[in-house]
């Protein structure tokens, strides 16, 4: 069978994780979808920089259009981070008529509809599971597993530093910088940690989340956005003492037509599932009419379960390419939402 190639934008803590599951899983992957996955060409800053994994030198490249324009590759990941640059790459990768998947919140939560409508206009796929909880299928269960139903809430830790940096403030008393110090080294934060810290990485999730959940059009600026930068030892500890765990809770609600979604350091009783979620996992609750409570937990972040959702998008946009059934995936745009407000 003809192999399918894979063009990576980026060999950091994702990128990493997906060359060794595709290169670790191959015959497994191969066996669901019937030809070989490639990773032909791969995008870094620096072809000089020490790598934690063995990969061929001449699979490096510093020159993205090496890959966008490349007529050999099939499908390109990204996995580089960025908004406007990496924008321009995605579309003209999709103008090329090749297949996307990208871990990339802060991009989907901005652009999002534009790339889903380039991405329809051309046939081809953009898939980004792992843009929202890391490991976690939530993107994939929102739109397959409650297409059913009508969600009324969405509620949860959608950000694996700021909660590994809460959990060891709270279980071991650690200082707030040396933590983060840690989940940096760890590969948990993003290029710019205050986007972590600040909650506007949790912010870009449930932005995704709520569109996705309440088929609407959810916009970053509607999300009322509070971080954990303010948060201190005292607080967490007089918390506890009251029975209470401080973690930073994304919420997205729906009453009637009126949307509201909102990220903030919470105040969670200690007897809750979410109050045990802690280190680096996420944990989202979806509450639908029908099918009532839900809870879905895992990794957050890090390499490997990351990269966990990157192949699996890959997975469908193969077994997409084989059934000829590119491009169908669900648009963000939906029906225009109203916001709720003091008066409502
Ligand atoms: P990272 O470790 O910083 O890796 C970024 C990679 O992209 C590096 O290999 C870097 O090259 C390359 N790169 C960056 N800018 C580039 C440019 N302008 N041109 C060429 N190459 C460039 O980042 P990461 O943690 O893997 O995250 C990547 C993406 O996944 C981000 O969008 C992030 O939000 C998302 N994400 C991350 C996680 C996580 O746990 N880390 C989880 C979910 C989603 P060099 O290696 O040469 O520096
Ligand atoms: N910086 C992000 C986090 C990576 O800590 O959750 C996963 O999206």
């Amino acid at each position: 069978m003809k192999p399918v190639k894979v063009g990576l934008l980026g060999l950091g803590t994702v990128g990493t994780g997906v060359v060794r599951i595709v290169e670790g899983h191959q015959v497994d992957l191969e066996s669901q979808v019937g030809s070989p996955i490639v990773i032909e060409k791969v995008l870094v800053q620096n072809k000089s920089k020490a790598r934690s994994i063995n990969i061929d030198q001449d699979k490096l490249t510093e020159d993205p259009w090496e890959i966008i324009h490349n007529p050999d590759i099939d499908v390109v990941v990204e996995v580089m981070g960025g908004i406007e640059q990496t924008k321009d790459y995605i579309l003209e990768a999709l103008a090329r008529g090749k297949h996307v998947v990208t871990a990339n919140k802060d991009l989907m939560a901005l652009h999002g509809p534009e790339i889903l409508a380039k991405a329809q206009e051309q046939q081809c796929d953009v898939l980004y599971e792992a843009s929202v909880a890391g490991g976690i299928p939530i993107i994939r269960t929102l739109i397959e597993g409650f297409s059913s139903d009508r969600i009324t809430k969405i509620m949860g830790i959608v950000n694996g530093t700021t909660n590994y940096i809460l959990t060891k403030m709270s279980q071991e008393g650690a200082a707030y910088a040396e933590v983060l110090k840690e989940a940096q080294e760890l590969g948990y934060a993003e290029a710019d940690p205050t986007s972590d810290v600040e909650g506007l990485d949790a912010a870009r999730k449930m932005t995704i989340l709520g569109t996705l959940g309440f088929r609407a059009n959810v916009a970053l600026e509607d999300v009322d956005v509070r971080g954990i930068s303010s948060v201190s030892r005292e607080d967490i500890a007089y918390g506890k003492r009251l029975g209470y765990e401080v973690k930073l809770l994304g919420i997205a609600e729906r009453q009637d037509d009126f949307i509201s979604v909102s990220v903030q350091p919470t105040m969670v009783r200690n007897t809750h599932p979410i109050a045990g979620v802690n280190g680096v996992f996420n944990a989202v609750y979806v509450y639908g009419e029908a099918v009532g409570e839900t809870m879905f937990y895992g990794a957050g972040a890090g390499e490997l379960p990351t990269a966990t959702s990157i192949v699996a998008d890959l997975v469908a946009v193969v077994k997409n390419l084989k059934l000829g059934v590119n491009g169908k995936q669900v648009m963000m745009t939906y029906k225009e939402k109203k916001l709720k407000t003091d008066e409502q």
